[in-house]
């Protein structure tokens, strides 16, 4: 029999439902575990000062919800279920502070989100309008949070006048979203010689040929976008002038300018991947800002805020409307309205603001230290986000130096994964230093990264 002594005080609605409540929660947070036996009902009523009645229709309310099972003659039992108490469960969003250490995945460090979170869920627990984040057609929520999406872009300037916002569930999905809306199978993209690797599959399911087109050190070249429109035909340019994976490249207000240029000239719509674009202090203007007639801007809270939150906002030329949201409709229905309301509100009582600038303190700390570990072998470049660029000496080929770095505990990408088309990709990997929680484990890794850096392939094979 477990020692466990359920506490009512403080708990609303009726006193039944008040200890299948407390029930639940034991069950939960692992007081009460799968196959514990509950005090009877008598002795628990006694203990409890409630009537028989009162802890038997409880037991039943706990049992209809799938935490009790009954068996006549031996007693009320904890159900041995799937259900792991949520202690138990390894957190999803921290990694752990063993195993490989992930440099693999450009993911946002963990940070304190998970404090504002629980305060926002508990607030939102005592809102009269909270079944409304359960209903499929709400008609005031999509418009305050949509406004709230515009006032976390406005201070990236993007014109507004003629152009309208649409919620996502990430950007992930906003650029699925753009791709549908805006291609046919059998249509030509054009993307930047190394591009995000999603993109890559997206174009083989929808059945777009994928042109790569070709970049310098400051990204996309401008002339070479041009030769690709005579050539193709083509009608959409995605690219990532801010923060691009897996270079790390910002594209300069100049370089930014032309690039619009050739857009407009083109009649190109672009789509403008600006996920990490609220990392940076200080940053040149979007793309759009320079065509705002030819661009879908599209970004997300994953880098910013948390990834787990999965809302993200488009914002396009009115033209576009019905296309994007006949794909939107179609692809998701609308954003998750409860997510929206957490991100909605963190906007505007300035949590947003707080947990982004915690992301890029933390993105600061970390180039630091890979500027510290790695030395000249890292060449400069913007410091503001989640990854750095690393090329490799020529005796390195990317591919045998990940698998030389796997062996040693740690995940990296090469060149290949990012590279489109049949040239050779270049000899470089890309390295991401947030998503680690431990600091520690980020230094470690890259000292791992350095040695094998200097090494040579021959000495790596025979590290088991
Ligand atoms: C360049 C780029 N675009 C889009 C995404 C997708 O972001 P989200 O989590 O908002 O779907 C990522 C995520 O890693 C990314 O790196």
């Amino acid at each position: 029999m477990t020692m466990w002594s359920p506490v009512l005080n403080g708990r609303k609605g009726p006193a039944y439902l008040a200890l299948a409540d407390a029930i639940a929660e034991g069950v939960s947070t692992g007081v009460l575990r799968p196959r514990d036996r509950l005090p009877t009902q008598r002795s628990l009523a006694y203990e409890l000062r409630l009537s028989l009645n009162t802890v038997s229709r409880a037991y039943a309310e706990a049992t209809r919800r799938g935490f009790l099972e009954g068996e006549v003659g031996r007693g009320t039992f904890v159900r041995v279920t799937g259900w792991q108490p949520v202690e138990a469960q390894p957190a999803r969003m921290a990694r752990p502070l063993s195993g490989p250490i992930d440099f693999s995945l450009n993911l946002p460090f963990a940070g304190n989100a998970e404090a504002a979170l629980a305060q926002t869920l508990e607030s939102l627990s005592h809102s009269p309008v909270l079944s409304s984040y359960l209903h499929h057609d709400r008609n005031d929520d999509p418009r305050r949070h949509m406004d709230a999406g515009a006032r976390w872009m406005g201070r990236l300037k993007l014109p507004d006048a003629g152009r309208s916002v649409i919620l996502c569930n990430g950007a992930q999905h906003g650029l699925l979203v753009a791709l549908l809306a805006l291609l046919r199978p059998g249509d030509v993209l054009l993307v930047e010689a190394l591009t995000y690797a999603p993109v890559k599959s997206m174009a083989r399911h929808l059945g777009l040929s994928l042109r790569p087109v070709a970049m310098d050190d400051e990204g996309l070249k401008p002339e070479a976008l041009d030769d690709a429109c005579a050539s193709t035909r083509a009608k959409v340019l995605y690219c990532l002038p801010t923060l691009h994976t897996p270079t790390a490249i910002t594209m300069s207000e100049a370089r930014r300018r032309e690039i619009a240029h050739v857009v407009e000239k083109r009649g190109l719509t672009v789509i403008e991947d600006d996920v990490f674009g609220f990392l940076p202090v200080e940053r040149p203007p979007p793309l759009a800002c320079f065509a705002p007639h030819h661009a879908v801007f599209l970004t997300s809270v994953s880098k910013s805020i948390a990834p787990g939150l999965r809302v993200g906002y488009l914002q396009f030329p009115d033209r576009l409307r019905g296309a994007l949201q006949a794909a939107t409709n179609m692809s998701t229905w609308m954003s998750p309205p409860l997510m929206s309301e957490i991100v909605s509100r963190w906007i505007i009582d300035g949590t947003a603001e707080r947990l982004n600038a915690e992301q890029r303190n933390e993105a600061r700390a970390r180039h630091d230290m890979a500027r510290q570990v790695l030395g000249p072998r890292l060449p400069g470049g913007d410091r503001s986000g989640f990854h750095v660029w690393l090329p490799l000496p020529d005796r390195w080929d990317p591919d045998a130096f990940c698998a030389a770095a796997r062996r040693r505990g740690v995940e990296v990408q090469p060149a290949s994964v990012f590279a489109v088309g049949d040239g050779a990709a270049p000899n470089a990997i890309r390295l991401c230093l947030s998503h680690e929680t431990s600091r520690d484990r980020v230094r470690q890794g890259l000292a791992i990264i350095a040695d094998l850096f200097d090494g040579a392939p021959e000495d790596s094979s025979l590290i088991v």
